[in-house]
């Protein structure tokens, strides 16, 4: 589980948009469904676009799926979209607030068309939802 900038914010960031509810909810919340779900979950944040870029890079090696909030970095950065598709990992895209409701510049992902699916506008929700569609992919295969 990928998150990008401004993520670790959460709590007490614009919380009318994204909820009260801290990135460490989150990954408790998140680790939890793992458990249930019998799937092993690294939860990790970064400011910084190189370093999702090398995280993505890296899970070639480690994992078998990929669950991103890329922030901002959806909207802007070729260099992850360019990550997934190396990597090719099924990767699904979550977004706490609901971006196709937002303003324009939101409304376009570069990930969305190297992700399987993309889940938006459910809250802290859109995390469990996206890991269950993750390892429901996964296992379909
Ligand atoms: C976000 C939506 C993005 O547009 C924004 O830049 C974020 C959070 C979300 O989870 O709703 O940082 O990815």
């Amino acid at each position: 589980m990928l998150n990008g900038p401004n993520l670790n914010m959460l709590g007490k960031r614009e919380p009318t948009i994204y909820g009260a509810r801290t990135l460490q909810d989150i990954s408790s919340e998140l680790e939890k469904t793992a458990a249930s779900l019998e799937v092993l979950l690294t939860f990790f944040q970064s400011n910084h676009e190189g370093v999702l870029v090398d995280k993505i890079q890296a899970a070639l090696a480690l994992y078998q799926g990929i669950l991103i909030n890329p922030g901002a970095y959806t909207h802007t950065s070729v260099a992850i979209r360019d990550a997934i598709a190396a990597v090719s990992l099924p990767t699904v895209e979550v977004h706490l607030s609901n971006v196709h409701q937002r303003e324009a510049f939101r409304q376009h992902s570069y990930i969305a068309p190297v992700a399987i699916g993309q889940i938006s506008g459910f809250g802290s929700d859109s995390y469990r939802l996206g890991l269950e569609g993750l390892v429901q992919h996964l296992r379909s295969k």
